[in-house]
């Protein structure tokens, strides 16, 4: 363990005393120097540690960052979260940083986070949201071997860990709008967006960047009426660290379920937490719109639609409305 790790486990279980310098540097077996110098940095990361003269020094209470150290503390999964964690305070868009890290060779499980995104990236050329510590903006790397054709279904795989992540740590009721709009009363808490690298016929890699609306007390007015935060349905702050654990946890468990069983035990889950079978929508995809009944997801990830015509049509991309 690094002096910087090794000086943070102690801190955090001392939290609440006064430890000398003196004794830090026995601790950790480095001069008082040297443990001024990881403090300073501890502190520009964004942690809160007081010091006094006499007394030494305090570690008050645990960063608000989504902090690499922070995100691994306690984590018990074997991949995700236990690669490189990439943690930006400011960054354009964590998808555009994690395809330029898989273009460079980053491992499956590489994880990109931001504490704010100025160009987040929606679908459709869209915008994500992405206020300063208000959500979670992650991007995870990952190298499933697959032909391309399925990496539509990891959307699908994510979408599920998303929801199965509010309903375990939140009383809320998600549902999930294909292919990858998590929904709450309706109203948007979480988008995902699936970039896919292809070389030849095989998938090279895959960046899924996950946008959650955590702890946003308002929306900008073009979003007031169709997106929602966990804070605005609960009236309650949640911790932005643990939200991110249990999704890693939740992600790793679905997506190694995914590539050892095929998608049918995901598939069952997501029609479970889909709010659209049975329901009347239209989709519109890029050469053509259809209205009609969604009749079944199918075991490709696609969406099965009577259309008005009285067709059968497989969807796998598109923007749909629910009627
Ligand atoms: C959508 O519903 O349109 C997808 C939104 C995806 C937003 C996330 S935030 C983290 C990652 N980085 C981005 O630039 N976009 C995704």
């Amino acid at each position: 363990m690094s002096t910087r790790n090794e000086l943070l486990t102690y801190l955090k279980g001392h939290q609440g005393d006064w430890i000398s310098g003196e004794a830090l540097s026995r601790r950790l077996a480095v001069s008082r120097a040297a443990v001024w110098k990881q403090i300073s940095k501890l502190r520009e990361a964004g942690y809160v540690i007081l010091s006094s003269p006499k007394r030494g020094y305090h570690f008050s209470r645990a960063s608000e960052m989504l902090l690499p150290a922070e995100i691994r503390d306690g984590i018990d999964t074997e991949v995700f979260g236990q690669k490189e964690i990439a943690h930006f305070s400011e960054l354009d868009s964590t998808n555009r940083t994690a395809k330029e890290l898989a273009i460079e060779g980053a491992p499956e499980g590489t994880l990109v986070v931001a504490e704010q995104q100025t160009k987040g990236r929606g679908r459709i050329g869209r915008n994500w949201h992405s206020p300063f510590q208000k959500g979670i903006y992650a991007s995870l790397i990952l190298r499933p071997k697959l032909p391309p054709a399925e990496a539509p279904k990891i959307t699908l795989v994510t979408g599920v860990s998303v929801a199965e992540t509010l309903l375990a740590l939140t009383p809320l009721k998600p549902a999930i709008k294909w292919p990858n709009d998590i929904l709450v009363g309706g109203r948007k808490i979480c988008g995902i967006l699936t970039e896919t690298g292809t070389e030849m016929d095989a998938i090279d890699f895959v960046v899924v960047g996950v946008g959650i609306n955590v702890n946003n007390r308002e929306f900008p007015d073009d979003l007031k009426e169709t997106a929602t935060s966990i804070y605005r349905e609960t009236r309650k702050a949640v911790d932005r660290v643990t939200l991110m654990q249990e999704f890693l946890r939740q992600f790793e468990r679905s997506y190694f379920l995914f590539l050892r069983t095929g998608f049918e035990s995901i598939g069952k889950r997501w029609r479970e937490l889909a709010m659209l079978l049975g329901k009347e929508v239209t989709v519109r995809m890029i050469d053509r719109t259809c209205t009609g009944r969604v009749l079944e997801l199918d075991r490709d990830g696609a969406l099965l639609i009577k259309c008005e015509n009285g067709e059968l049509e497989r969807i796998y991309s598109g923007d749909i409305q629910v009627h």
